[in-house]
């Protein structure tokens, strides 16, 4: 697995001191509420494992699995929902949990599809922010870091469905496309 990646590009220690950040500002920001952390599958199930042990307040989770309608279409705006959330969000102050934040054509139909539930809030946390892919407006109000446009893996991300359990995040060789 490790011969498949080029460069690491986020080693353990980043990601750990990336996490301990996070944890400490949404603790902060979330002390007087009622925090539901929602996580989109597969990918962010590694980011939440890890960001809800960082914080430090009680708060709720919960996951979703989507999946995009029409590839292709950029502008349908709607997600399909594979899996919804078990917990009704009416008094919930949502913070979504994602991986990476790419087009955002997906998260932002999603945000429009709870925010139509009535949560108390409605906000949007991602590890990497890949800005030069954007396609929609939106911006996370939580960012681990941002990461070049390249193809990553690790740390939750996969290529067809392989390398989620590296336990940094590395850009994958040519070689191991298609292989
Ligand atoms: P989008 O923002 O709607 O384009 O969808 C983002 C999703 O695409 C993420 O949740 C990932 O599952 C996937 N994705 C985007 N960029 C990468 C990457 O570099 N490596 C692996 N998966 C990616
Ligand atoms: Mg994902």
């Amino acid at each position: 697995m490790q011969a498949d990646i080029e460069k690491v590009l986020i080693n353990e220690e980043e990601l750990a001191e990336m996490i301990k950040r996070l944890g400490a500002q949404i603790s902060e920001d979330y002390k007087d509420k009622n925090l539901l952390l929602v996580s989109v599958l597969k990918g962010s199930v590694v980011t939440m494992a890890d960001l809800m042990r960082a914080i430090t307040i009680p708060c709720s989770i919960d996951f979703m699995v989507v999946s995009s309608y029409g590839k292709g279409t950029e502008t349908s705006g709607s997600v399909k929902i594979i899996k919804d959330l078990d917990i009704s969000i009416k008094d919930y102050d949502v913070l979504i949990v994602e991986d990476i934040l790419d087009s955002g054509v997906t998260l932002s139909s999603l945000i429009e599809l709870l925010s139509s539930r009535g949560p108390a809030s409605l906000k949007l946390c991602t590890l990497l922010d890949k800005p030069d892919r954007r396609k929609v407006d939106i911006k996370a109000h939580y960012v681990g870091t941002k990461v070049p446009d390249a193809f990553i893996v690790g740390y939750g991300l996969d290529y067809a469905e392989k390398y989620r359990n590296l336990p940094y995040i590395g850009i994958l060789k040519d070689s191991a496309i298609n292989k």
